[in-house]
């Protein structure tokens, strides 16, 4: 399923009026959807009257967002797992589940990740609950291009820091993915912090993992790491007022926002990088697509990020300057003790 995400699919806000009136017609629509419901008998046709719904109230992705409401209802989690039941009949309790959930989609806009509260992410099934930011396909293809990095590939037994941890999205994918990897997570929101032990424990990786609440102005690593890896805060202030109301209304604005130009946070781990990463080790990022650049100028210019060395960018699967890869120079040491 693509998500609606970011900056990058951002919709514009209606206006006042029009938005009282969807409002209204949102309302409107699940009661009717209700009584469509009392009459279906199986699947597949509180499906079908779920993503009918969605479609006349306006929800985006409706089909999916149906299939997925209907499906964690009927204990399907997946869609084949849902062709396959389509024929069953339905009872009461779930048609009332179904018309709960649908009205919580059509009405408040809640993201259906919550609702259905899993997500699949990467090769793994994460919990998810507002407000800890929903993991993003673009970050699975960060992790892909941590795990395929040189680096990983010749070290089996890496050490990761998640830097803005969340879910624990990157990093257990990550360890789920390299048997001898172990890793941190760190995350300001204690939310966040519980959510991620929470999966890493579902996912039988807490011997390899731990989480920490703490921000990454503040934090002191026992040892450096081989590879840091970040999803910061990084939209710009100017795209935040365009986010869609799933997003804005049910995510954390922290998770979100980068300040200004977006690269509040990114600035602090570049300044930081030295005290968690050995020389030689690698720094990915993800970030908005007009951070490539400034980023690779500070790397080029700024003399308190001398070590570092901007070694590439990558685009997402929408085209987007989406990544970049820096390394820590081999032979660097400054004295981490020092800046403690
Ligand atoms: C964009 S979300 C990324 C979540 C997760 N890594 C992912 O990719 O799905 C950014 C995360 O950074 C956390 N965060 C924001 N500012 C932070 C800071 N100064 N130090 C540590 N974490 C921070 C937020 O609470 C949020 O969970």
């Amino acid at each position: 399923m693509t998500m609606t995400c970011f900056a990058a699919s951002i919709g514009q806000r209606p206006a006042r009026r029009a938005a009282r009136y969807m409002c209204m017609k949102a309302d409107e629509e699940v009661e009717r959807l209700c009584s469509v419901l009392s009459d279906c008998v199986d699947v597949r046709s509180a499906v079908d009257a779920v993503d009918r719904s969605m479609r006349c109230a306006g929800v985006s992705e409706p089909s999916s967002s149906a299939e997925y409401i209907v499906g964690s209802v009927v204990g399907a989690n997946s869609r084949s797992a849902l062709r396959s039941r389509l024929d069953q009949s339905i009872g009461g309790s779930e048609k009332e589940l179904i018309g709960n959930l649908s009205m919580r989609r059509i009405v408040r806009r809640e993201p259906v990740q919550y609702l259905v509260g899993n997500w699949d992410f990467h090769h793994i099934t994460l919990n998810v609950r507002t407000p800890i930011l929903i993991p993003r396909p673009e970050t699975e293809e960060l992790v892909e291009l941590i795990i395929k990095s040189e680096t990983v590939r010749i070290s089996q037994a890496c050490s990761f820091l998640d830097i803005g941890t969340g879910t624990g999205a990157i990093l257990l994918a990550i360890l789920k993915q390299r048997a001898n990897a172990t890793g941190v997570g760190i995350d300001i929101n204690p939310e966040a912090v519980r959510l991620s032990k929470e999966n890493s424990d579902l996912l039988d990786l807490s011997s390899r993992s731990c989480f920490q609440q703490i921000s990454i102005e503040e934090f002191v690593p026992e040892t450096l790491f081989d590879v840091v890896a970040s999803n910061p805060p990084y939209i710009p202030a100017k795209d935040m007022q365009t986010l869609e109301k799933e997003v804005k209304d049910h995510e954390d604005a922290n998770a979100l926002h980068g300040g200004v130009d977006g690269m509040d946070v990114i600035r602090i781990i570049l300044q930081r990088t030295f005290q968690l990463l050995k020389p030689g080790g690698d720094l990915w990022l993800e970030v908005d697509p007009s951070h490539p650049e400034p980023i690779e100028a500070l790397c080029r210019n700024d003399v308190s990020l001398q070590e570092l060395t901007f070694v590439e960018k990558h685009d997402d699967f929408r085209g987007l300057a989406r990544f970049v890869h820096i390394r820590r120079r081999r032979g660097s040491s400054r004295d981490v003790s020092s800046y403690r």
